[in-house]
């Protein structure tokens, strides 16, 4: 799924009070079926992007047309349910730690992943995804059973439970040694081409980004919409 962002704008409120400006993104784009790392220090804003792009937050103004054969769908212009029901149904999350639910196996944590766009479970395609990340005689273990690279893996394989066009991996592998985080990025690229997804993946790890298509630096796109304001102010 192609992904344009214009002009995109977000903001917090300070606890004194004042306002934090987080994002000012003038442009960003992404091709259906590219995987590019976008790299930035704490801080710079790479998670609130990240929501943006998700709708989990609502920016406070510009562009997240999310395209998908040719249907273009403006995010900042939906309600949150309907943000919702796009992000369940069109982008598979993967979070720095894996936001299992304990309790629950491997395979429960992939069909719950699953339960949320109303189709029914597909306990195949969910078994397909844990054998590809390697856990074949893993599937019914809970997460407090499982390695910290095994819970990963599962995190991995329930954001693609639903064969999402978009995947949005937030330093998936920051948690991980350097030799399991290596695997764990093998997977996510294998697993999105296979499903033909586009992959944003945040790192701060050089040797991880330079493996994608692209590599975007945050700071350098918040940078370029401050230049061009500054050209308007100039004018
Ligand atoms: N809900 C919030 N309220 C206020 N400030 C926030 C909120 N979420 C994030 N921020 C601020 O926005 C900035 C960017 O945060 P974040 O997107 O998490 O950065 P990164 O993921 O690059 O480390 C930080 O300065 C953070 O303090
Ligand atoms: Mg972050």
């Amino acid at each position: 799924m192609a992904l344009l962002i214009e002009n995109l704008k977000k903001s917090f409120a300070a606890p004194d009070g004042g306002v934090v400006n987080v994002l000012d993104v003038a442009r960003f784009e992404l091709a259906d079926g590219e995987q590019v790392a976008l790299l930035g220090g704490s801080g710079t804003g790479k998670t609130t992007l990240l929501h943006a792009i998700a709708g989990i937050v609502a920016a406070d103004s510009g562009r997240v047309s999310l395209d998908h054969s040719g249907n273009a769908v403006n995010l900042t212009q939906l309600s949150e349910a309907a943000r919702d029901v796009f992000r369940g149904q069109n982008i598979g999350y993967i979070f720095q730690t894996h936001h299992l639910l304990p309790g629950f196996s491997a395979m429960e944590n992939v069909l719950l992943g699953m339960s949320f766009t109303g189709r029914r479970a597909d306990r195949e395609w969910a078994k397909h995804l844990l054998v590809e990340v390697g856990l074949a005689d893993r599937l019914d273990y809970k997460p407090e059973k499982l390695s910290v690279g095994q819970q990963q893996r599962v995190a991995v394989a329930r954001a693609l439970a639903n064969r999402p066009r978009l995947v949005l991996a937030d330093e998936p592998t920051g948690a991980l040694d350097p030799s399991t985080a290596q695997q764990v990025l093998n997977l996510i690229r294998k697993l999105c081409t296979e499903i033909k997804a586009s992959l944003i993946l945040v790192t701060h790890d050089m040797t991880i980004a330079s493996q994608l298509d692209r590599v975007v630096r945050l700071d350098e796109l918040n940078e370029k919409s401050r230049q061009e304001t500054g050209v308007k102010r100039q004018e």
